[in-house]
């Protein structure tokens, strides 16, 4: 069943448009989570469904119900915000209880929430603490618990790690990955910048940009096959190597030539028409590795050598006048600075954009 929908929805602040026309159908159940660089409208758009912000234009439906007009406690969502907003007087159980009292729930259910909650959230120990003597992943699970108390039909997070330290927002992000499928029936939306974020926890990504939606697609989905150029260097990291080139050869595998008269076969088809245009090369870093025989396509010296330990981060310049190319290689690799490298690519992982910033496939 569809759990959300939204109808070529729309947002404006006075004259200037933020929300250009989104369709989406979230599905029951789904964790779904939004992405996209600062500014693109991603908090608009879930404030919006959680009814904080009038909608400017289109439908908004929860559960099969429009709800453009319904106010926010009538729409069965809970929010859980970046700054966790807890009420710094009050034990962790009453924080949680706090809506449910207000709301007249009756001392019983109210604890029975409560203690369920919190068992999910491993908080069961600190029920009588104040927010001051937790952690801040602690803090972000006692917000996360409130919003569960509320037993919604749909959860809204908005960049709920973000104010947290690397180590934390891992730990945390396990943890919400852990809820929702303790909660696997429950419907959530999950806004955030980072890619990674997107990539662990979503069942499906949007990616946004400037009000606009660039593509819907499962994690993989979204890598392996980008719908374009803003989604190809999106998804990843580090982003996508992308080359200017020229077709060469047309029909079931493509030919291009890049800079310094190199020409490398795709496999990918193209149509005559498209002979001579000028297109984007991809290339993941990842997808990158040193070529042993001849049958190296991309040539160069290296710049910068970042030795990760897991993995060596390889910059190599000369390929054109654009920033470096980056190869991602395993281990520990006994280059140096200022060395030739020659690379090589499977012809099937490799990446063509049109002029126009469409992937050809
Ligand atoms: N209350 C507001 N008044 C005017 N412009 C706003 C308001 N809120 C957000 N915007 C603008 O809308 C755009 C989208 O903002 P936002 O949804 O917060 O982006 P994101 O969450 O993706 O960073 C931005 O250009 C922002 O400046
Ligand atoms: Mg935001």
């Amino acid at each position: 069943m569809t759990a959300v929908r939204l109808k070529d929805i729309r947002k404006s602040y006075g004259n200037v448009k933020v929300i250009h026309g989104i369709d989406l159908e979230i599905e029951e159940g789904e964790f779904i989570v939004f992405v996209g660089p600062s500014g693109c409208g991603k908090s608009t758009l879930l404030r919006m469904i959680a009814g904080l912000e009038d909608i400017s234009g289109g439908t908004l439906e929860i559960g099969g119900e429009v709800v453009n007009d319904v106010p926010p406690s009538k729409r069965g969502i809970a929010m859980v915000f970046q700054s966790y907003a807890l009420y710094p007087h009050m034990t962790v159980y009453d924080n949680m209880a706090f809506g449910m009292r207000i709301a007249r729930e009756s001392k019983q259910e109210i604890d029975r929430r409560v203690r369920s909650a919190a068992d999910i959230l491993q908080l069961t120990d600190y029920l009588d603490r104040l927010p001051k003597a937790l952690s801040g992943g602690q803090r972000q699970r006692v917000a996360i618990g409130r919003a569960i108390c509320r037993d919604p039909k749909v959860f809204l997070f908005d960049e709920p790690l973000s104010n947290l330290d690397a180590a934390l927002r891992v730990a945390t992000r396990i943890e919400i990955a852990r809820l929702s499928e303790a909660m696997s029936g429950t419907t959530m939306i999950y806004v955030t910048h980072d890619q990674v974020e997107a990539m662990t926890l979503a069942d499906r990504i949007v990616v946004l940009s400037g009000g606009i939606i660039e593509q819907v697609g499962a994690p993989m989905e979204l890598y392996e096959r980008p719908a374009n150029l803003f989604v190809a260097k999106f998804i990843g990291s580090p982003a996508m190597n992308i080359i200017p080139a020229s077709i060469t050869a047309t029909g079931a595998r493509t030919t291009v030539a890049l800079p310094g008269n190199r020409e490398v076969t795709l496999d990918i088809a193209t149509p005559d028409s498209e002979k001579g245009a000028a297109v984007s090369f991809g290339v993941r870093p990842e997808d990158l590795s040193v070529a042993t025989g001849s049958d190296s396509i991309i040539e160069g010296t290296t710049s910068i050598i970042e030795a990760l330990g897991e993995v060596t981060l390889l910059y190599v310049e000369g390929l054109s006048s654009e920033e470096p190319l980056i190869a991602k290689l395993p281990g520990n690799q006994p280059f140096e600075r200022g060395e030739k490298v020659r690379l090589t690519a499977d012809p099937a992982k490799l990446h063509l954009f049109n002029a126009e910033g469409k992937t050809l496939r």
